[in-house]
């Protein structure tokens, strides 16, 4: 059972990462979505992810990812950590937030976090939300999988973590690629426990 650790005065915090996996959008609009839902997000960017950002989405660092992200024209705040920044407010348990979501997820990142490698501001609030037992949700991408990302993603699911792969369904009928990335993050934020119509959900035909 998750903590929830924020009273109901404060405003809704949440941890967002991106790494270097493929799949940058579905980081780009799990934050608009949260933004839209007023919630303040706290986000660190590891230097692959600004890498692959800039390959798949050309964006630059953090000033055009804000420009991408249309901040502030959305209810929520967002402010963008240093990767290294270990000394970040995140970095700290005593800092309340309502957990993280790492998206997308680099075996890399889901490595270091598997084995409590703290060694940058994105695993070691991870690391903080596995202590504090709140939630951890990582929307990881890799095709295909070996024995050793298995073995992290069973580790961690164990310890109570989400691991969400960045695997589209096709029963909704996706016509554009932005379907299938609303599905991916939807399904995150139906596992956040946010409710959200950013997909349609199943339903018996007959
Ligand atoms: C264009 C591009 C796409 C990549 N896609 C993936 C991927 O889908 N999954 C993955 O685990 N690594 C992928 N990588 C490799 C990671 O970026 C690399 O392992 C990196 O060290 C991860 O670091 P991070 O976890 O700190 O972001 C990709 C790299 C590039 C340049």
């Amino acid at each position: 059972m998750k903590k929830n650790i924020q009273s109901a005065k404060e405003k809704k915090k949440i941890i967002v990462a991106i790494t270097g996996a493929s799949g940058s959008i579905y980081g780009v609009k799990l934050i608009q979505a949260l933004l839209m839902f007023g919630y303040d997000i706290h986000l660190v960017v590891s230097p692959a992810g600004y890498q692959v950002l800039d390959y798949e989405m050309q964006i630059k660092g953090p000033t055009e990812l804000k420009e991408a992200l249309r901040f502030p024209k959305l209810p929520g705040e967002i402010l963008i950590h240093e990767h290294h920044d270990i000394a970040s407010a995140i970095a700290s348990g005593s800092f309340r937030t309502q957990g993280m979501i790492v998206s997308p997820c680099s075996m890399g990142t889901l490595a270091a976090i598997s084995q409590g490698l703290a060694q940058n501001l994105i695993t070691r609030s991870a690391d903080v939300c596995l202590k504090e037992r709140r939630t951890l949700i990582l929307v990881v991408r890799e095709t295909p999988l070996n024995a050793i990302h298995l073995e992290h993603m069973l580790k961690l699911s164990r310890l109570g973590v989400t691991i969400l792969p960045a695997m589209p369904a096709f029963y909704h009928h996706p016509q554009t690629i932005d379907d299938l990335v609303d599905f991916i993050t939807g399904r995150t934020l139906d596992a956040f426990g946010i409710e959200n119509q950013l997909y349609r959900r199943y339903q018996q035909t007959d």
